[in-house]
């Protein structure tokens, strides 16, 4: 996927993240930029800064980010029309580039907030003589989306309302999702019930820290989506399942996948296991990580009663239990365990989750990828049921 802008105007060290899954993709950019970052702040759901020691890059690694932007000014302004940076910055382009902007804010965008900052932004690329500069407009709202930015070659311009103030940036990297779109529905097995996105499942891995050639294990394997990234991230994967028919499943979508991208076959393996049980199922074989999905709820037709919801909830921490103590003796030591576990929005407008706190029984401390303390769970923003949300631990072996 392309770099949108030139590299040299690419080399500021502090960047906005647009964030596909909020705090979940807030800790993915922590942990992949880890020690290279100097500072971080997520400033609003979908919006993050980082600031990085380096100019190395290292963002095209991220599943979880819709847009890499520059930041044109080091700091929020209180007006648009007079950034000197601004003007410093379309020197570097031609005069008949595509351009759009973008605007972010915690708040609500009216249109008329929107049309106010796209015309200030507009007079100011004319009065820098780019007269033949192509206006983009969003198909709707306020954001131009990857996908347009990427296919028309935009120069997409981020405005983020910080308080009153506006802080200019400019996106330069966003990321090909279409290809993990395209391996979710074009395996042979395809069970979006129970499974994740493929997208998801690489930021998952991405938490994990296993680089090529490590192994990871997933206990809990389904039709084996988060075996299939790991693949396609060259790493080797285990899987473990107690039904005979996902085991069949992900043999499916993983030997398919083997076939068409060129993987090679003994960089899988596959058991049918109880996973609350691994020493036994695996044998004395230890893994750099875990990553795993143990439960997602059964389906409910509505949003559920507190009563309900706490039932649920309960029958499945158990599960969460007895697995973490089990996935602690399998996996090295220092190895990481990512784990998604539900949290359920009731009728009141509580919320009841499987909450993983007491873990250092188990041998296990909470992964912290930075210095600044990270507060899980990691809650998982823009989800598509209204009442089951996904929360994400990670967590090291002492
Ligand atoms: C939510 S699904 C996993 C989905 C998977 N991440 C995917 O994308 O396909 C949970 C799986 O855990 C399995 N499972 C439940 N309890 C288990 C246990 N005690 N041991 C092993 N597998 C179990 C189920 O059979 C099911 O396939």
């Amino acid at each position: 996927m392309p770099y949108l802008l030139p590299h040299s105007a690419t080399i500021n060290k502090k960047l906005m993240l647009v964030l596909a899954f909020g705090n979940l993709s807030y800790l993915e950019a922590c942990t992949v930029l880890g020690e290279r970052l100097s500072s971080s702040k997520q400033l609003w759901e979908d919006i993050a800064t980082i600031e990085l020691r380096d100019t190395k890059g290292g963002y095209e690694n991220l599943a979880g980010v819709h847009k890499v932007a520059v930041a044109i000014t080091p700091n929020p302004h209180a007006r648009l029309d007079d950034v000197k940076e601004f003007d410093d910055f379309l020197q570097g382009f031609d005069d008949d580039f595509n351009f759009s902007i973008s605007l972010y804010s915690p708040e609500t965008i009216e249109e008329t907030e929107y049309e106010e900052v796209l015309s200030t932004l507009l007079s100011v690329v004319r009065e820098a003589g780019f007269r033949k500069a192509n206006l983009v407009r969003p198909r709707k709202g306020s954001e131009v989306l990857t996908r347009e930015i990427a296919s028309r070659k935009i120069i997409d311009f981020i405005v983020l309302k910080v308080g009153e103030k506006y802080w200019l940036g400019a996106t330069f990297y966003v990321p090909d999702s279409q290809q993990f779109t395209m391996r979710s529905n074009e395996r042979p097995v395809v069970s979006s019930q129970i499974s994740i996105s493929s997208r998801l499942a690489k930021l998952l891995l991405n938490l994990s820290g296993v680089k090529k050639g490590g192994t990871i294990l997933d206990p809990f394997c389904g039709s084996g989506t988060i075996l299939s990234e790991a693949l396609m991230s060259g790493m080797s994967c285990i899987g473990v399942d107690r039904d005979k028919n996902r085991i069949d499943n992900s043999k499916q979508n993983l030997e398919w996948l083997a076939k068409t991208r060129k993987i090679p076959k003994q960089s899988y393996s596959l058991k049918v296991g109880d996973s609350t049980r691994l020493e036994a199922v695996m044998d004395g074989v230890q893994v750099d990580a875990i990553v795993t999905e143990p439960i997602l709820l059964p389906k409910i037709a509505a949003t559920p009663s507190l009563d309900k919801a706490r039932k649920l909830i309960r029958n499945s921490s158990r599960l969460y239990s007895e697995s973490l103590y089990s996935m602690a003796a399998v996996v090295r030591k220092g190895g990481r365990i990512v784990i998604v576990a539900p949290s359920l929005r009731t009728e009141e407008g509580r919320d009841v989750s499987v909450l993983l706190e007491d873990v250092g029984a188990a041998g296990l401390v909470p992964f912290q990828p930075t210095s600044e303390p990270f507060e899980y769970p990691a809650r998982m923003a823009h989800e598509n049921t209204r009442w089951v949300r996904r929360l994400v631990y990670v967590f090291e072996r002492a």
